[in-house]
């Protein structure tokens, strides 16, 4: 069995409720026990943090550092690239990061260079929750593997946010910076709405592609889990369907889109068409899951996204992400519950429980206790 990215050791100081300490978690699977409120999702989120991304619970940076403490910090020795790693995380206002004795610009640097995935309770919105839930899912996923995809959503996000402002400003009856007259606020309106779907048309074709990519698999991982019983089905619901596979269609379907809706964005004061209004259809045995299915079902179909996000991390990085799993296997009747034990056993997996006695038996992992914030 070979490792390529794994945690080798997590040291804490003044991170949320951890007492200053250490978690040297193995190879294979490591379960994180303890009573309720103990600090064991406390551990997986600093664990991700790493990943460069923002807390998976939506925490802000300073509700990280631990009540009545100014800083917080992390660090992090991990295997990845085959060599032995370095990060080093200061947690004060916001995250300051050092990985391998070099400050990086910002935490997002990591991104690429140490890959997790995580599931936990709250991912269960990925199903309940509205759009944006689901598109923060693909943005984030798709981020993670391909790194540039950062920089294709924060311009999309800056030329949204600009628009907008500009179609407040027209509005409000006032003349915008650079026009004088109807004609130059039209003619502005003109370049921002080529500008705005030519970022859309960039946003859609990533999430398509990564749905292309993840759909064979997350099917796949959901027959697995369903014990061949259901079929899960995904789909990306864009506000221009059927131009996919052709950029300069889709880019001009856009355009047409976003002209059409001018005089109802200016009546707005914001932008009522484009990728900020993309959706994701997940369905199981051809039904909507949000409405249909079964506690069990909705987690299942979560599950399978979440594990087939790491899978193909593998694929295309060659290195096998670390799973972060967060009380997992509440509500999972015992056939998915053995499916996901079978499916990560050759992975590093840091899997958080109330009683470890089941997932001890059947996968040998190394056990922590977690009480009041210490690593026993
Ligand atoms: N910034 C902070 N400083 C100090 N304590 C904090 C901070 N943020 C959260 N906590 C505390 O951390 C405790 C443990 O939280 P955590 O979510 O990790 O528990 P858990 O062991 O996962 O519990 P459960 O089994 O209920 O999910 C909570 O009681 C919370 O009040
Ligand atoms: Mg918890």
């Amino acid at each position: 069995m070979r490792f390529t990215l794994r945690i080798d050791k997590l040291t804490f100081e003044g991170f949320r409720n951890i007492q200053p300490g250490v978690l040297t978690p193995k190879p294979g699977v490591n379960i994180l026990y303890g009573d309720n409120a103990q600090g064991k999702t406390n551990l997986l989120e600093a664990c991700w943090l790493f990943t460069g991304a923002k807390s998976f619970r939506g925490a802000r940076d300073s509700e990280l550092v631990q009540f009545g403490k100014q800083q917080a910090v992390l660090t992090l020795q991990f295997q990845a690239g085959d060599r032995e790693q370095e990060a080093e995380m200061k947690i004060a206002g916001r995250r300051h990061l050092t990985l391998n004795g070099i400050p990086q610009k910002s935490a997002a640097a990591m991104a690429g260079r140490f890959c997790a995935v995580v599931f936990c309770p709250a991912h269960l919105s990925l199903l309940s929750g509205g759009p944006e839930e689901r598109r923060r899912f693909m943005d984030t996923a798709y981020c993670q593997l391909r790194p540039g995809y950062l920089k294709v959503l924060s311009e999309f996000q800056r030329i949204l946010t600009q628009r907008n402002t500009l179609l407040k400003t027209i509005r409000s009856g006032e003349m915008p910076t650079g026009a004088a007259s109807d004609r130059d606020t039209n003619a502005l309106l003109d370049v921002w709405d080529t500008r705005f779907a030519e970022a859309c048309t960039k946003v859609t074709l990533a999430r398509a592609a990564y749905l292309r990519h993840i759909l064979p698999i997350a099917t796949e991982l959901y027959d697995g889990l369903s014990g061949q019983k259901e079929r899960l089905g995904i789909s990306l619901i864009s506000p221009v369907n059927g131009e996919i596979r052709d950029p300069s269609a889709l880019c001009d379907a856009y355009l047409a889109a976003i002209r059409e809706a001018r005089a109802a964005d200016i009546g707005a004061g914001f932008s009522t068409v484009g990728t900020h209004r993309e959706d994701l259809q997940i369905e199981i045995n051809g039904t909507p899951a949000k409405t249909f299915g079964s506690q069990g079902q909705q987690r299942s179909a979560v599950l399978a996204l979440k594990l087939s996000e790491a899978s193909l991390l593998r694929e295309v990085t060659g290195e096998q992400p670390v799973a972060l799993l967060d009380d997992v296997m509440s509500e999972l009747d015992l056939t998915r519950q053995d499916f996901i034990l079978n499916h990560i056993h050759d992975w590093q997996v840091l899997i958080t429980c109330c009683d470890p006695v089941a997932i001890e038996r059947q996968t040998g992992g190394q056990v922590f206790h977690i009480q009041n914030g210490e690593i026993l």
